[in-house]
C-alpha cells in the first residue's frame, strides 16, 4: 500500500497526510445514517466476519453515559437512522438503557442481530424500542447458513424472524454474499417469501477480518451481476423487494435509481449519489473512535476526545472522504456515473490497498 494512502486499521486506525489528494471538495450534505457498533462481543465467530479487524473487549465499548453523549450529539443532526449493530448487540450490557435513551429520537432506530439472541420476550421487548430489526441470512438454508455461522444458528434465525414478526416488529434480512452461496439467491428470496418478509437484501462481502482470514472467495464482476440480477428479476416475480447496496447495481437493475443517477451526474459533481462517507454518514466503533464505515475503518476523531461536530466539519480524513470523487482512478474515474455511485471504497481498499482504485465488483 502507497504510504500516503489512509490506511484501514481497525481499533488503532492511523492518521494520515491527505497531501495527496486535490483540494477539490464536495459540499457536506446533511448527517443522516449513523452506524454504531455499541459493542465487540460475540457469541458467534462467522467465517466472513469483518468484526475481527476491530475487536476489543467489553472494556473498551463507550460506557452509558458516554453512549447517550453520543446520542445527543446524533440526535442534534436531526439524524434520520441510527443503526446499532456490533459485535452482537444484544450482548451489550447497555443496550435496554440505550434504546430506551434511543427511542423516538430517530426515525428509524436499527438493531442488526444474528437472530441468537432474540426470544419470545426479547422480541416483544425490542419492538418497544426500535423501528426495525435486521437479522442476517446467509444462506438459503441451514446448511450453508450454519457452515458460515455455527451449527443450529439458522435455525434460531428463522425462529428470531418469527417472534419477531409476532411482535409486530417490522424485519429485514441481510445475506452477505461469496462464491459459497451465490447459487442459493432463489432460494433465499423464496425463504423471504416463506417468512413473510416483504423485502431481501443483499452484500457482497468485503474481504477483511475473517473473510480476508479464511480465504472467502469474491465473486467476479459477471458472478455478481448474474447473483444480483437473478435474485432481483426473481424477487420481481414474486413482489418481494430484492435489492443490495451497491449503487451500480442499483443503476443497472433499477430505471428509476438509473434516472437519479444520471440526473446527479448531469450536476457535475454538486450533489454526490452512491457512498456517503463524510457526505451524510460515518460509521462509530465501538470505542468512540469515527471512521468512514465498518469495512473501511480509516480514523477520522475520536469522540472521548473531540466532538462530533468539530470531527465531522473539520477531520482531516472526513474532508478527504468528501474529495474522493475528484480523485478516482482507473474506470471509476471514467465513468459517466462517478459523481452518482463512485463504487466501494471499502471493496477497492480490500481489495487492491488503494482507497481510490477502481471498483473491480463492477460490471458497468
Ligand atoms: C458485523 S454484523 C453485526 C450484527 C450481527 N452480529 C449480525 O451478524 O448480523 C452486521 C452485518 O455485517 C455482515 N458482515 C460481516 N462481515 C462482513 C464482511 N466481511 N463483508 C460484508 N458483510 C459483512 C454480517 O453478515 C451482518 O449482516
Ligand atoms: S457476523 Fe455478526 S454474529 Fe457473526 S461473528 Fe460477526 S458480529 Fe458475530
Ligand atoms: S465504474 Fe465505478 S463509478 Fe462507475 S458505476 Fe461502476 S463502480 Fe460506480
Amino acid at each position: 500500500m502507497a504510504s500516503d494512502q489512509p490506511q484501514a486499521l481497525g481499533a488503532h486506525a492511523h492518521r494520515v497526510h491527505p497531501h495527496l489528494f486535490s483540494k477539490k471538495e464536495d459540499h457536506m450534505t446533511k448527517l443522516d445514517y449513523v452506524q454504531w457498533d455499541i459493542t465487540s462481543i460475540c457469541n458467534l465467530k462467522c467465517l466472513h466476519c469483518r468484526e475481527k479487524a476491530t475487536l476489543s473487549s467489553v472494556a473498551d465499548d463507550l460506557s452509558l453515559e458516554e453512549a447517550k453523549n453520543l446520542i445527543d450529539q446524533i440526535v442534534a443532526y436531526q439524524t434520520h437512522t441510527l443503526s446499532i449493530a456490533g459485535g452482537e448487540p444484544l450482548l451489550s450490557p447497555i443496550i435496554w438503557q440505550v434504546l430506551e435513551y434511543a427511542r423516538g429520537k430517530f426515525k428509524r432506530l436499527v438493531v442488526s442481530s444474528n437472530g441468537t439472541t432474540i426470544d419470545h420476550e426479547t422480541a416483544i421487548r425490542l419492538g418497544e424500542f426500535v423501528t426495525t430489526v435486521q437479522v442476517s441470512i446467509d444462506g438459503a438454508n441451514a446448511e450453508t447458513h450454519d457452515r458460515m455461522r455455527g451449527q443450529g444458528n439458522f435455525a434460531k434465525a428463522v425462529q428470531a424472524i418469527g417472534f419477531l414478526q409476532d411482535a409486530g416488529v417490522t424485519v429485514a434480512t441481510r445475506m452477505t454474499l461469496h462464491k459459497g452461496n451465490s447459487e442459493e439467491v432463489r432460494e433465499y428470496v423464496d425463504l423471504a417469501q416463506s417468512l413473510g418478509l416483504p423485502d431481501a437484501y443483499l452484500r457482497r462481502v468485503i474481504p477483511i477480518g475473517n473473510a480476508k482470514k479464511y480465504g472467502l472467495v469474491t465473486l467476479t464482476a459477471q458472478e455478481l451481476k448474474k447473483a444480483l440480477g437473478t435474485a432481483i428479476e426473481y424477487g420481481r416475480s414474486l413482489s418481494i423487494h430484492v435489492a443490495s447496496a451497491d449503487y451500480f447495481c442499483q443503476i443497472a437493475f433499477n430505471d428509476v435509481a438509473r434516472a437519479k443517477a444520471q440526473k446527479i451526474q448531469a450536476m457535475g459533481g454538486q450533489h454526490i449519489g452512491g457512498c456517503a462517507i463524510g457526505h451524510s454518514s460515518f460509521y462509530v466503533m465501538q470505542n468512540g473512535v469515527i471512521v468512514y464505515c465498518p469495512y473501511l475503518p480509516v480514523f477520522c476523531g475520536d469522540l472521548r476526545k473531540e466532538t462530533l461536530e468539530l470531527i465531522w466539519k473539520n477531520s482531516p480524513m472526513m474532508r478527504v472522504a468528501r474529495s474522493l470523487r475528484h480523485n478516482l482512478k482507473g474506470k471509476c474515474a471514467a465513468c459517466e456515473y462517478k459523481f452518482a455511485c463512485g463504487g466501494c471504497r471499502a471493496y477497492a481498499h480490500a481489495t487492491t490497498g488503494d482507497i481510490l482504485a477502481e471498483d473491480s465488483g463492477c460490471w458497468l
